[in-house]
């Protein structure tokens, strides 16, 4: 018999700070997105390590301590301490959430940097950098603040504009100010350690456009999501530049030279080895050799971030493990982009955000909910955007109207005629179910290989759908009067269509699929059962029945806003207009066929607090078109105008209704809308360029 041989991945997500609590954009950027991939690998049977940890050093974390009067230890305990247990509180289920603060941790950052040292990867450079004459110390980059040179906010940081998002230079700042003295800082020589990137630019726009690496296959470069290569590409080709990778602090990892006094390593050289030093302790606590899963190029390597990191995880690390030779390389690097919050950026330092402790202690046994509303909406290409009105909507419209009501129904019904045994399937006369639970399984497996969890939750879910359409179409209640051997037979298909659920949705879901494992009797949940007819044994005793989701009422929802409300960024007026978006080609442009077009008729959707239905004429068709402005503009007062049209989107459905285009609006940081029309009449159909 063939040996079958067990695959090993390691899964990575960023290591958050240890200088401030998890919100939920940290979860749907990475986390969660990581939490579902790795449950759904260990539950096929796969060998996984699940690695996250602390990043305790950095200016940030000094730069706080130093605010609160403390120590920077004493935040990152703090810190650390309290993210672990939200983390455990919400389900993710780290193998290991470890430190960098630790002893081996050091050691392991220490020994990699002598390493690299030693294979002549850096090059010593001294170069000019501001220091702070009343403090005698050179400024770390987040010490330095001043007026972002791209987009004017006068409170930006030596290396990023938190407004506008760019990435900077403390030399980038116009007026820089030291935050320790609050002077301006002179320019003082320093030396220290960097890593020239320029000379990694040929393999690494191999081994990111193509997918090779020394002449081998490495991974399939169409798997790996457009933005980040995109990105990557945009760097690469900007030419890559030196990189200080060592900084003048006292608080982090120590450079381990003669000549390194007074200095640490920066943040390159020192988180991303937490993934490393992490896996040792995790290995040897477990009986198990690091080495499997970082040097054996068998297993797959799959970084989770944010996009802030793309460059770090796709060009600085792997020019250090490839330098370092004997590690693998990332075979996917799966960044999501931002996730919104009501309408504004999450922003740790204005307290615009939902913060996971609070909410795992305002919303007890509530963390399968958020959970599922954040992979619904996981920013996986595009940024996108959390409200409490959509958590609510997608609690009680989906979460207990579909799957908790179908889970609930089937099992009441068989406690009801048959005292909660399970029947037997004497006869499939619905050979249909079968096929489309088979359909289902293979959907969502290739959906999670490929990382598409959104998708693939949905998929999850369309069991429920069909389990919900089966009850209603076979209406078991009204046959047990007539034939009731039938009612056995949809029955038992009605529990295994609800096992299914609860496997697909084990990865997403973990505690409803555990409440639910227990009402069904199953012990153990097995992904290879998923599609199956026969995963509840007939004769079975149903456990107790529970309602796996409870309907969240409005006013749980209005205190949730009134809280974001007495500190919402929106009514400040500094709140700044988006940042502009990356070039393009005129092509481009030229694809959009822009029209003008006159509403005929407009009306509310019934049960949409947002949309509008317009029949809006385009000179040669008419089409039937939606936009989300309900809470702008009535229907009375958008008839007859005109209006501009994307015309050759394709069409998209909502609320059931096909949409056929797209009303352009202009909207500014408080959500305002403002129809854009021509200044006079023009024919219907007039286009625009
Ligand atoms: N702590 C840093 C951040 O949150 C780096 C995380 S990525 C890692 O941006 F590779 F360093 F872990
Ligand atoms: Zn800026």
């Amino acid at each position: 018999m063939e040996k079958k041989v067990t695959k090993k991945h390691l899964i990575t997500a960023a290591l958050p700070y240890a200088n401030g609590p998890i919100h939920i954009g940290h979860l749907a950027g990475a986390y969660l997105p990581a939490d579902i991939y790795s449950r759904f690998l260990k539950m096929k049977g796969d060998d996984v390590a699940f690695i996250c940890g602390s990043d305790e050093h950095g200016a940030a974390i000094t730069l706080r301590a130093k605010k609160e009067g403390t120590t920077p230890q004493a935040i990152v305990d703090k810190y650390h301490a309290l993210n672990a247990k939200s983390f455990e509180d919400f389900g993710i289920n780290f193998d290991i959430f470890h430190r960098t603060s630790s002893k081996i941790h050091h050691e392991t950052a220490q020994e990699f940097f002598l390493e690299l040292e030693k294979k002549g990867a850096f090059t010593k450079e001294t170069r000019e950098q501001f220091y702070d004459d009343e403090y005698n110390q050179f400024l770390a980059d987040r010490y330095v603040t001043g007026t972002c040179p791209k987009c004017s906010s006068e409170r930006a940081y030596g290396d990023q504009c938190e407004k506008c998002g760019s990435s900077l230079n403390p030399t980038d700042l116009i007026n820089p100010v030291s935050t320790l003295s609050g002077k301006s800082p002179v320019l003082r020589e320093t030396s220290h350690w960097y890593l020239p990137m320029g000379r990694h630019e040929k393999w690494l726009k191999e081994w990111i456009e193509e997918g090779t690496l020394d002449g081998k296959t490495h991974h399939n470069p169409k798997e790996w999501r457009n933005q980040v290569i995109g990105q990557c590409k945009s760097w690469i080709d900007g030419g890559l530049h030196s990189r200080a990778m060592t900084r003048d602090l006292d608080w982090g990892v120590k450079v381990p030279t003669k000549d390194g006094e007074g200095k640490v390593l920066y943040v390159w050289l020192d988180a991303p080895i937490g993934y490393i030093s992490a896996t040792k302790e995790w290995a040897a606590k477990n009986n198990k050799d690091w080495k499997d899963y970082w040097q054996n190029e068998e297993t797959d390597l799959v970084h989770f971030i944010g996009k802030d990191n793309i460059v770090f995880h796709c060009i600085i690390f792997p020019i250090l493990l490839k330098t370092h030779t004997g590690y693998n390389l990332p075979v996917n690097v799966p960044a999501n982009e931002f996730l919104n919050l009501e309408g504004d950026k999450i922003s740790t330092s204005r307290d615009w955000a939902v913060w996971l402790h609070e909410f795992n202690e305002e919303f007890p046994g509530k963390q399968d909910v958020l959970r599922y509303v954040l992979c619904s909406i996981a920013p996986e290409s595009k940024d996108s955007e959390f409200t409490w009105d959509d958590f609510q909507a997608r609690n009680n419209s989906e979460l207990v109207a579909i799957y908790g009501n179908f889970v609930n129904r089937a099992a009441v019904l068989i406690n009801k005629y048959y005292e909660g045994t399970v029947p037997e399937l004497s006869e499939n006369n619905y050979p249909e179910i079968e096929k489309q639970l088979q359909g289902f399984a293979k959907a969502i497996n290739e959906k999670l290989n490929k990382k598409q969890f959104r998708d693939a939750q949905n998929e999850a879910i369309n069991i429920a759908r069909l389990g919900n359409k089966f009850l209603a179409e076979t209406e078991p209640w009204k046959l047990i009067k007539t034939t009731p051997e039938e009612v056995k037979n949809i029955l038992n298909l009605s529990l295994q269509i609800a096992a299914n659920c609860a496997i697909a949705l084990a990865p997403f879901l973990p505690s409803s699929s555990t409440k639910l494992s227990g009402i069904l009797g199953l012990n153990q949940l097995n992904w290879n059962e998923l599609g199956s007819l026969s995963i509840v044994k007939p004769n079975t005793q149903l456990g107790e029945v529970e309602h796996l989701f409870q309907k969240i009422e409005d006013d749980i929802i209005v205190k949730q806003k009134e809280k974001l409300d007495s500190k919402s960024p929106s009514k400040t007026s500094e709140t700044p207009i988006d940042s502009f978006k990356e070039d393009i080609v005129f092509d481009d442009f030229l694809k959009l066929d822009l029209r003008v077009g006159t509403i005929l008729s407009a009306e509310y959707i019934p049960k949409s607090e947002k949309l509008l239905k317009f029949s809006v004429d385009l000179g040669s068709e008419t089409r039937t078109i939606l936009s989300g402005i309900a809470k702008h503009y009535s229907p009375g007062e958008m008839v007859g105008k005109q209006v501009q049209v994307i015309a050759n989107l394709p069409p998209r459905k909502m609320m059931g209704i096909e949409s056929q285009g797209m009303i352009l609006m202009a909207e500014n940081n408080l959500g305002e809308l403002r129809l854009m029309r021509p200044d006079k009449k023009i024919t219907n159909g007039a286009t625009i360029n």
